[in-house]
């Protein structure tokens, strides 16, 4: 997972540039590889020539269109200060327009056949701008403040406890992906939901079908997706099959509503109507979802990273102060959402470059985590870091909600094993997902001892 970023642009061939100007007045020609880098899974897998393609475009183009066969022209904002920059002028750069993922055009052709025109199969906050998005946003921004989060520490510290006892029980090796990190996200949603022990497989079945969706296998010609229609239908069957869990769910919560999120989102009232069932739906699918594959990315990313680094390891069992910096370098590392989309509702200059109306600029938050502008040897796993200058949570209105948990969770789990970790090493081949969207490892063959 190591490399630094010299060595990363010869293995790509590309050449080494000049440092970045603050204003680029000529930007170079973008070679044709790295469009193809920027969609291919594979190379979001592999990494390597990707970080070199990404690291070209913050010294040479940083903002440069790219034409890829099979998709709509796009912008790669690449550098941190950019990222920050169009996150921040929400007003000009939307997210609800266009899809909000980079997608091929026949899987945007395809979300628009069949919902009669919208690019989104689903409304959550991520595809919402204002001003329906405050509005939605409000309805669960308490539940999801730092105090409010932090009432539910214990029973996330008695979740990871029992995990990682399951983990000391299998100290001959396991998957860390399967076994622990993605479990551990899945059951504090659970308790935080208060839904049934006894629907964990049937909740992990629903999640992984959405992601089977984003993760495929990649295609031989490195190409998103073998077959964009399927991942279009998949994308809708995995959102009927959470329709079914949650609609009586939400119905049981408006007949007998209490303090609990769900009766916050069913009995919510938008404009001085009632929610409607596809927004409730979707809301609570964002909120199972979007915090599932993230926090056990981050914290798989971290013991990759811990086992490939040991003496970062050695330097925060010797000092649990540093757990806290150790979230946030695993969060930067890992960039668990890699991109997201947004569009240009007029024409602005961005940092000396112009940007047309109606432009498609993809947020790209594992080049921004990996600046050399921004973070000093951006390419070394580091704990100790400056912590307010993370950008894997996104930025601006639309930062994410559940960072505060997030952030509860992993600290919460780091305090847990650390002190009981005699030695970890990874024992067989470690894989990334094979997606442009969602970042981390999908398999971390580990062996340790526990004390
Ligand atoms: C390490 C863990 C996490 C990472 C790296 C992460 C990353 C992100 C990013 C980058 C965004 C911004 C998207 C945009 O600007 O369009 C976002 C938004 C969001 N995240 Fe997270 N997330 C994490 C954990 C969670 C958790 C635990 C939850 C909830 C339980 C959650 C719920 C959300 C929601 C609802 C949004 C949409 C917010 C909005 O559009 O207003 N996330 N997340």
């Amino acid at each position: 997972m190591s490399g630094n970023a010299d060595e990363l642009l010869s293995v790509s061939g590309l050449p080494p540039g000049p440092a970045r100007s603050a204003f680029v007045s000529e930007p170079a020609a973008i070679p044709a590889g790295i469009g193809a880098l920027l969609v291919s899974p594979r190379a979001y897998a592999t990494q390597r020539e990707l970080l070199a393609g990404f690291r070209w475009l913050r010294g040479h183009n940083p903002l440069g269109l790219i034409e890829v066969e099979g998709f709509d022209p796009f912008r790669p904002v690449t550098t941190y200060a950019d990222i920050v920059e169009v996150s921040r002028r929400h007003d000009v750069f939307r997210s609800g327009d266009r899809a909000n993922t980079l997608v091929p055009k026949a899987t945007d052709r395809l979300a628009r056949s069949l919902t009669g025109g919208s690019p989104h199969l689903m409304r959550t906050l991520l595809q919402m701008d204002a001003p329906d998005h405050p509005r939605y946003r409000q309805i669960t921004q308490r539940w999801f403040a730092r105090q409010s989060v932090a009432a539910l520490e214990g029973r996330i510290r008695t979740i990871a406890r029992g995990l990682i006892d399951g983990m000391a029980a299998r100290a001959a090796g396991c998957d860390f992906v399967r076994e622990v990190a993605q479990l551990y996200p899945l059951r504090v949603t659970m308790a935080m939901l208060e839904l049934p022990d006894t629907d964990e497989a049937h909740l992990l079945g629903l999640i992984q079908e959405l992601f089977r969706s984003q993760d495929e296998a990649p295609a031989r010609d490195g190409r998103a997706s073998r077959d964009p229609a399927r991942h279009a239908q998949r994308l809708q069957d995995a959102v009927m099959e959470f329709d079914r869990y949650f609609a009586p769910l939400l119905e049981r919560a408006r007949r007998s509503p209490g303090d609990d999120l769900v009766s916050q989102i069913a009995n919510a009232v938008i404009d001085g109507r009632p929610i409607g069932r596809f927004e409730a739906v979707s809301y609570l699918m964002v909120i199972v979802t979007a915090g599932h594959h993230t926090v056990g990315s981050a914290i798989s990313g971290a013991i990759w990273a811990l086992c490939e680094n040991p003496d970062e390891l050695r330097k925060v069992k010797s000092d649990p102060g540093l757990v806290p910096h150790l979230v946030e370098e695993a969060v930067r590392w890992t960039a668990p959402v890699q991109h997201v989309m947004r569009t240009a509702t007029e024409d602005v200059v961005l940092n000396g470059r112009r940007v047309a109306r109606g432009d498609w600029l993809m947020l790209c938050y594992l080049s921004g985590n990996r600046d050399e502008q921004a973070f000093d040897a951006p390419d070394r796993f580091c704990i100790g870091r400056d912590r307010s200058r993370n950008l894997a949570f996104g930025y601006g209105a639309h930062i994410c909600l559940g960072q505060h948990l997030a952030r509860l969770e992993m600290q919460v789990f780091f305090e847990e094993l650390l002190p009981r970790l005699a030695w970890i090493e990874i024992s067989g081949v470690p894989r990334r997902l094979a997606s442009i969207f969602i970042g981390g490892p999908r398999a971390l063959p580990v062996k340790f001892a526990m004390l």
